[in-house]
């Protein structure tokens, strides 16, 4: 099978297995996984914030630092495609009895001005606006890349409403190989950040949220109430060292496939639109009179290709370790004989 259904697809090398055996590892709760500890170390410094704490997963990430930003009756600014608001399960309402105030952004992307703008006077009567949430890359826009000076811009702008902001950075090393500027920089204006392990990284599990001392504390005391405390954790870190060390220069090869799959796919007349190929995702859609996304998801199964189709009439593609040209060729392919 040529699986593009999402870049959380990777399994493990051998080489990432082999990694295991040498981690020593303790009780994560009690802080006595050294291999944790040292992945939670690399990542503060990665992301230049002064500590980390280890997730299973980027959902409890962002969830966690929800609760810790933000009072029940807050709100939170965010883009409307954004994985918070649309694959959390309303996590934000339900954990942290918080709004969400979405803003139509350019493929994911808003200005400092929409956040101006969605920043509401403290009254009596209104929700007090009190985080501004970006993703880097803005998954479901095609994966698309924040610019520095927007990411800069949406900060400095939060920060004098004396708002908090966070980063949702799943794809962020994608973002800081495409621009070429280092991760503790994109993340620089951000209260919080994280990163994920199990997508482009290659890793099976595992999410890093990283923030001040006092806000790793506090984020420590959600996991353990929310049983993301572990034990020895270290099997898991050290696989995600494994991807720090292997897995990060590597995604510039993701993305030069997917430009070239982005560049493929929009001269199939079938095909209306296609959104900018950043990084490793392409997002495109089937026009009305070809067959819908979901037959040609249904189509391209039979063929063992897998790809996602997003509604009606839209599909995305992800490339990620697992996949080469030979799987962009089949998928092309099977593409040009539904849409060509
Ligand atoms: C942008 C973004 N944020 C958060 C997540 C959640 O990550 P996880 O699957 O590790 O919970 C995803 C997962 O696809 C994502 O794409």
């Amino acid at each position: 099978m040529h699986d593009f259904y999402s870049d959380t697809k990777t399994k493990p090398s051998r080489a990432m297995l082999e990694s295991v055996l040498a981690a020593e590892v303790g009780d994560e709760q009690k802080d006595e996984d050294p291999t944790t500890l040292a992945l939670c170390e690399r990542v503060a410094a990665l992301l230049g914030k002064e500590a980390a704490i280890f997730l299973p997963s980027g959902t409890m990430c962002n969830e966690i630092a929800i609760r810790v930003h933000t009072e029940p009756g807050d709100e939170v600014i965010c883009e409307r495609s954004c994985h918070l608001i649309n694959f959390e399960t309303g996590g934000p309402a339900a954990i942290s009895g918080v709004m969400v105030q979405p803003l139509d952004g350019t493929n994911g992307v808003f200005e400092p001005n929409q956040v101006v703008a969605a920043i509401r006077p403290l009254s009596r009567y209104a929700p007090i606006s009190r985080l501004v949430v970006v993703e880097q890359t803005a998954n479901m826009a095609g994966g698309a890349v924040w610019p520095l000076e927007t990411l800069d811009g949406v900060a400095d702008t939060a920060k004098e409403a004396g708002l908090a902001t966070h980063m949702d950075g799943a794809r962020l090393l994608n973002a800081a190989i495409k621009l070429g500027v280092a991760a503790d920089r994109l993340a620089a204006g951000y209260d919080s950040c994280w990163i994920d392990f199990s997508k482009g990284l290659g890793a099976p599990v595992g999410a890093v949220l990283a923030g001040t001392k006092d806000f790793i504390a506090r984020a420590w005391r959600i996991k353990q109430r929310s049983g993301g405390a572990l034990r020895q954790s270290g099997v898991l870190a050290a696989m995600c060292l494994y991807a720090l060390d292997y897995n990060v220069d590597r995604l510039a090869e993701d993305h030069a496939l997917a430009a070239g799959i982005a560049r493929r796919i929009a001269q199939l007349p079938g095909v209306s639109a296609v959104l900018p190929a950043d990084t490793n995702i392409v997002i495109f859609n089937v026009a009305e009179d070809a067959p819908s996304a979901p037959e040609i998801e249904a189509a391209l199964l039979k063929e063992g290709v897998i790809i996602g189709a997003f509604g009606e009439r839209r599909i995305r593609v992800v490339t990620h370790l697992d996949v080469d040209p030979a799987s962009s060729d089949a998928l092309c392919e099977c593409l040009a004989r539904q849409l060509g």
